[in-house]
């Protein structure tokens, strides 16, 4: 059995990420579409100078519709089956069809140079036997 690392991926700076605002990625390849979200206040998971950046898979762990973040309602919301899940809760399902909470991504950030990574992804991304291919 083999066992393959994550790569570290650069998602660019966490001082342009401003407070509500998205930021598009993939990892950990070019077919796995997520999102990082600045949300102003501190969360679990969360990280940059203000530990509230986040980042999740985009793709729905109901059937693979990709989510759209609310910043008003400060979730994401599916736009399939109406699934909803809470970002400053690690991803949390908070009503409708999907059963599994929405993969996280996990981020590091480097004081020094404000840069914001992408590390790992805990949970399985929606399709996939395995997150890395
Ligand atoms: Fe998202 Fe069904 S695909 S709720």
């Amino acid at each position: 059995r083999t066992t393959l690392d994550y790569p570290e991926q650069s998602i660019g700076a966490a001082s342009e990420l401003a407070v509500g605002r998205t930021r598009s990625f993939t990892y950990p390849d070019r077919s796995s579409p997520c999102v990082a979200i600045r949300l102003g206040e501190s969360v679990p998971g969360g990280v940059g100078p203000d530990g509230d950046i986040v980042a999740y898979s985009s793709l729905c762990t109901h059937m693979g519709c990709g989510v759209q973040y609310d910043g008003e309602a400060r979730v994401f919301k599916c736009p399939c089956h109406f699934s909803m899940f809470d970002p400053g809760r690690e991803g949390q399902q908070v009503c409708g069809q999907a059963t599994v909470d929405l993969p996280r991504i996990q981020l590091s950030y480097d004081s020094d140079s404000d840069e914001l990574y992408a590390v790992g992804v805990q949970g399985l991304i929606y399709g996939r036997q395995s997150n890395i291919l």
